[in-house]
């Protein structure tokens, strides 16, 4: 259906997410025709420019970043006559004016477009943005005006509550969409189509057949140039509490009854109160956490955390972590969850492995046995996205071996053509007003209550290890640790 007329209000425009992800993001869903006839961008940001400058910065983004890779002249300036640029700067108490008068011109004469505030800024100055729409009532139409919030949603438990409780008074739930890239990614999304649309996998999942869950989320990247935020956050906030957490949700969740975005929050909702809570004492048996030193990737030299920009030389802040959960329901008792990610790790890659529980008779010949692995499902989120399950079959030749080999579906070979980016997917539904990938209040409060305790109890325990793993590696060796107590141990990738 032919989407509602639209004006999209970017603060913070000046900053990276604009440039690097929404923007393109934009720009492809514009070549794809998918945005609505009258599309209006407005970027808003403190920094005095003028259009045709904030256009053109707009555009390198595009170019860099873009599925398509380099724009061409003609489709860029009809894409760019729809964005306009405001210098506000919305902390100081009578701002809003300029904003308020652009949107006003913008409903003249025409049907009044539903308004996205996109609010892409550091926490600090969420409370001075949304203060400002309520203010100005720029986001009172509760069926038309919505606002988009982005990561880190709060920096704990009672920060992200008192953020929902603010954000509540200004706007109702239905209007909030708390974005979670993750849940954006054609893959994760994939999950939910893998596990409930096909019949042959769903009597298998659970603690009868499967041994344990791994999700691992590895990147080769660093920190980069985001030192100032990471310092405060780390890789327990900055990952675990939403995206992995995330995925753990769509692989434990029970089948919901529709689509309808609160069904399907709800049961991702179930899952993360069944989590059994980790009690503070066993926190250093449950939870790992790590900080990249030096290394080398082939023959290029990366320096150590502590020496990235905007890190302090003596920094305690984990760039890698990894948890051991128990969900403490029906289907899942006694089947360990082990999440692991980090920065500077030995390759940039996100799967979910489940690995199944071991056949209950093995009747063949010892020397058979030798090659035997367990059964191993591999959901491949990136970046060679698709779907591996690993079974065992007998070697070719005289004797009777075992081997393992690989049944593979591959979204490159199987579809043509690029999957969307998650920011087109998530912000085609936030205009389309569907909150199912979106992240509701509870949700984010019962993720925080998962990770609290760590890091509370990192907080008043610093390490005193830090550097513990090389960049190149897969992470520190108590990570490996964690695993092992209970004879497992951390996949490669496949
Ligand atoms: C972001 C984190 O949410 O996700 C980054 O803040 C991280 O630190 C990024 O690099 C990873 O996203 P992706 O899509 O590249 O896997």
């Amino acid at each position: 259906a032919q989407l509602e007329p639209t004006v999209l209000v970017i603060f913070g425009a000046g900053g990276d997410l604009a440039w690097r992800k929404l923007v393109p993001a934009l720009y492809d869903l514009y070549l794809d025709h998918r945005l609505p006839e009258r599309f209006t961008i407005v970027g808003i940001a403190r920094r005095q420019q003028d259009d045709e400058t904030f256009r053109s910065h707009l555009r390198q983004g595009v170019d860099s970043f873009s599925r398509r890779g380099k724009s061409a002249d003609e489709p860029w300036r009809e894409f760019a006559d729809r964005i306009s640029y405001l210098a506000e700067d919305f902390t100081q108490p009578d701002a809003g004016a300029l904003l308020g008068r652009r949107l006003q011109e913008l409903d003249e004469g025409t049907e009044r477009p539903n308004r996205i505030f996109y609010l892409a800024i550091p926490p600090g100055l969420l409370e001075a943005a949304a203060g400002m729409l309520q203010r100005l009532g720029l986001c009172r139409d509760c069926q038309r005006d919505r606002i988009v919030v982005e990561k880190p949603f709060g920096r704990d438990l009672d920060s992200a509550r008192a953020l929902n409780r603010l954000l509540g008074e200004m706007f109702v739930e239905s209007q909030i969409y708390r974005i979670d890239h993750y849940l954006g990614k054609e893959t994760v999304q994939n999950i939910l189509a893998f596990r409930f649309a096909n019949s042959l996998f769903e009597p298998i999942w659970n603690r009868r057949y499967i041994d344990h869950v791994q999700i691992t989320v590895a990147e080769k990247v660093g920190v980069e140039e985001r030192g100032g935020y990471y310092e405060r956050a780390g890789a327990l906030r900055d990952m675990v509490q939403n995206h992995l957490l995330q995925i753990l949700c769509l692989v434990a969740m029970e089948p919901p009854v529709s689509f309808d975005a609160d069904e399907v929050r709800n049961k991702k909702v179930d899952v993360l109160r069944a989590i059994r809570p980790i009690r503070p004492e066993e926190v250093h048996q449950l939870a790992v956490r790590g900080q990249y030193g030096a290394g080398q990737y082939g023959a290029g030299a990366v320096p150590g955390y502590r020496n990235e920009p905007a890190v302090a030389g003596e920094s305690v802040t984990e760039t890698f972590a990894a948890l051991k959960l128990n969900i403490g329901n029906w289907r899942w008792q006694g089947v360990p969850f082990y999440l692991r990610t980090g920065k500077r790790l030995s390759a940039k890659v996100s799967e979910v492995s489940i690995v199944f529980r071991p056949a209950p008779h093995q009747p063949f010949p010892a020397a058979a046995a030798e090659g035997w692995q367990p059964n191993r499902l591999v959901i491949r989120i990136q970046p060679e996205e698709g779907i591996v399950t690993r079974i065992q079959v007998k070697q070719p030749g005289t004797r009777f071996l075992l081997g393992a080999a690989d049944m593979q579906f591959r979204y490159r070979e199987a579809f043509r053509g690029t999957p969307p980016e998650a920011y087109e997917t998530l912000l085609l539904d936030v205009m389309r007003g569907d909150a199912t990938l979106f992240m509701r209040a509870d949700q984010v409060e019962c993720a925080w209550s998962v990770v609290s305790p760590v890091l509370e109890v990192w907080e008043t325990v610093p390490p005193t290890d830090f550097p513990d793993y090389r960049a190149g590696s897969w992470g520190p060796e108590a990570a490996d640790l964690l695993i092992a107590k209970e004879g497992h141990s951390w996949l490669q990738p496949v």
